[in-house]
């Protein structure tokens, strides 16, 4: 129902062997919100977006989609219902290339589904895409392999792939890292288009500086428990967050 958070997470855990990769973690996301997840290495953040996308079933907990629980579903069903995740280690079709790579979510039943059929010009909807996050329209980057693609392209293809699903729900893992602060600020209007066109968004993200100009909210996690919700203006200047996130910082 409208008003209804889109997202609501209840205690959501996640152990491997000993340790409590994600522990206990509430959080809820209204439509069209863009929520920043932050951490030191090893918090749990890329735990938490397989949880939340099939690719980790919880140990307990609820994810509330829409209103159904999704916790434990397959990621295929997840992706079905409108959750889109990208990679923090990049995960192409290695041997299709870059074009290739969006042909396949193009074909998705959703995307049937959502277009009735009537889909249009594939090919074209595909190099519109990869033209969207930066890739040269009609130069060889859209037809080489992914193999031999830069990371920077590779990064990039994982947005589109995400884009191409259409969904309602991103969840963007380290989108930026690994990205020349040129890719980056390309990449920025892309995901504030998003945004304007009524994109919900959970971005887990080392770097805070962009983060925090798309964020309307930012989640700060360390050794799998939130420590702090709140703004970016202002969610640094809890002490917890400080000597957690900024002294793990500092260590390097
Ligand atoms: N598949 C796995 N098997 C064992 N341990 C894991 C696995 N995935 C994550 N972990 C552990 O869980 C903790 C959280 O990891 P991760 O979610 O990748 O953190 P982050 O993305 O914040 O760097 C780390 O201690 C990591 O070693
Ligand atoms: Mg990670």
């Amino acid at each position: 129902m409208k008003g209804d958070p889109l997202l609501d997470v209840t205690g959501l855990s996640k152990s491997f062997g000993g340790v409590k990769a994600v522990d206990g973690i509430d959080f809820q996301l209204k439509e069209n919100e863009v929520m920043g997840v932050i951490g030191p290495n090893g918090s749990g953040k890329t735990t938490l977006v397989n949880l939340l996308t099939g690719f980790v079933t919880p140990d307990s907990g609820r994810i509330q989609y829409r209103g159904q629980d999704i916790a434990g579903l397959p990621p295929y069903q997840v992706a079905d219902r409108g959750v889109a995740r990208s990679f923090q280690m990049v995960k192409p079709f290695y041997a299709l290339s870059a074009f290739k790579n969006l042909v396949v979510p193009l074909q998705s039943p959703r995307v049937r589904r959502l277009t009735g059929g009537k889909f249009g010009d594939r090919d074209a909807v595909a190099k519109d895409l990869l033209e969207e996050v930066g890739f040269e329209r009609d130069s060889s980057v859209i037809t080489q392999t992914a193999s031999s693609l830069p990371h920077g392209y590779l990064k990039r293809l994982e947005l589109a792939k995400c884009i191409a699903l259409q969904p309602d729900l991103f969840v963007l893992d380290e989108l930026f890292s690994g990205l020349s602060l040129a890719e980056v600020a390309g990449i920025v209007p892309v995901i504030e288009k998003l945004v304007a066109g009524g994109a919900t968004i959970i971005m887990v993200e080392h770097r805070l500086r962009e983060l925090f100009r798309i964020a309307d909210r930012v989640m700060v996690l360390n050794f799998g428990c939130k420590i702090a919700e709140g703004p970016p203006e202002t969610v640094m200047e809890a002490p917890e967050v400080r000597s957690a996130y900024l002294g793990s910082e500092a260590e390097g």
